[in-house]
């Protein structure tokens, strides 16, 4: 299969989570679409801030070119941020073109809840056509490891 990873990352655990159910997926050809905050952590926070208020003019180009077409799989993965994925989840759906149809995966990384955001991130994919066949949340208060992920991802890789 050809899979897409899209996610989105600012203190890097859902970078690791991504790269953790990645390493699993050895069937399959893996490409991704990151989202990666960069920066000492103000200019972290104001890119933040610019996506919170729906401006990606950062990323246009990027988003632009987000399309499914080519992929038997979509996983796409987020953090938690006051019980909700980041702006960028809701603009990746809407912008990704072909997602009509495919087959998804949705996950996110949180610290203490996570789920009522998960739910939201399944059933946005699910309005745009996609069928969620898995789902997972990594919830870690601090050290965020990648056991749980690896696990998840030889589970999609059989
Ligand atoms: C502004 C902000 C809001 C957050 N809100 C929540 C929350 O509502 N629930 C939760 O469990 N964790 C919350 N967190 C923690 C992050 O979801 C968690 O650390 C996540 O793994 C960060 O992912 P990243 O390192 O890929 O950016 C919040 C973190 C930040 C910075």
């Amino acid at each position: 299969m050809k899979i897409l990873i899209a996610y989105f990352t600012m203190s890097g655990r859902t970078k690791k989570t991504a790269e953790a159910i990645a390493s699993a997926l050895t069937n399959h050809d893996v490409s991704y679409f990151p989202m990666e905050l960069t920066g000492k952590f103000i200019e972290k926070i104001k890119k933040l801030d610019k996506f919170e208020n729906d401006d990606f003019s950062e990323i246009e180009s990027g988003l632009d070119n987000l399309d499914a077409a080519i992929y038997d799989l979509i996983i796409i993965g987020m953090p938690t941020y006051g019980d909700k994925p980041p702006k960028a989840f809701d603009e990746i759906i809407v912008r990704m073109k072909n997602l009509n149809g495919k087959r998804a995966i949705v996950f996110n990384t949180a610290r203490f809840t996570g789920k009522k955001s998960l739910d939201y991130m399944k059933a946005k994919v699910e309005e745009a056509g996609a069928q969620v066949i898995d789902q997972a949340r990594f919830r870690k208060l601090l050290w965020i490891g990648v056991k749980n992920a690896i696990k998840f991802g030889t589970k999609i890789n059989d």
